[in-house]
């Protein structure tokens, strides 16, 4: 504490005696200042341009760590996505899988994340697709992810059981 006075003490009496180099540095420091706001509003629109982010994106970003490029599962710990659109063919499927954890507490805002849910169903499971599928909607989503499930597997194999069961499904898996 007290060197750091004496320090200031001493800078300032240097400074008082170089007047014409502290015009300077403030004229670097407003230049600084400029550079700083332009840094800042090229930051800003870079955040715009991420808040557009494509669901491809968002994918790599957030989900592909888990589920892998292509959907795939890791047996015993990462179930597939391929195949996820079997679950809007069954009550409640369609909440389910807006509210597993990965998907309902990630960061991603309601309109990507409901751009999300439609572009990797499709791109993952676009034969299971209901035909009359309609796409999530941000509301939707972002009504369904302010319940995140909690008991997933016990949710997942009581759906999955629903659709095995419903007669349209026979012989599937
Ligand atoms: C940290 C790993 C991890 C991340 C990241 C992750 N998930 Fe998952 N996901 C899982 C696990 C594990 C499950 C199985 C359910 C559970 O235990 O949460 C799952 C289940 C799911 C399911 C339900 C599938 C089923 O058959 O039960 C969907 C849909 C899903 N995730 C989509 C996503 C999407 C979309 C993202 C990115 C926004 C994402 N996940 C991010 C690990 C992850």
């Amino acid at each position: 504490m007290k060197s750091r006075c004496w320090r200031d003490v001493q800078g300032r009496r240097a400074s008082d005696r170089l007047r014409w180099p502290r015009t300077l540095l403030r004229f670097a420091g407003s230049v600084r200042t400029a550079f700083a706001l332009s840094t800042l509003i090229f930051a800003l629109a870079g955040a715009g341009a991420a808040a557009a982010a494509s669901p491809q994106f968002n994918y790599i970003l957030h989900c592909q760590g888990c589920h892998l490029a292509d959907g795939a599962a890791t047996p015993g710990k990462i179930p597939p996505l391929i195949g996820t659109g079997r679950f809007l063919g069954v009550q409640g499927g369609r909440e389910f899988l807006v509210r597993v954890p990965g998907v309902s507490l990630s960061i991603i805002p309601d309109d990507e994340l409901a751009e999300l849910m439609n572009w990797f169903l499709y791109r993952f499971s676009a034969d299971d697709m209901p035909a009359d599928f309609e796409p999530y909607t941000a509301e939707e989503v972002g009504r369904y992810r302010q319940e995140p499930l909690v008991e997933v597997e016990a949710a997942r194999v009581g759906l999955l059981g629903a659709y095995d069961d419903s007669p349209e499904s026979a012989g599937q898996p």
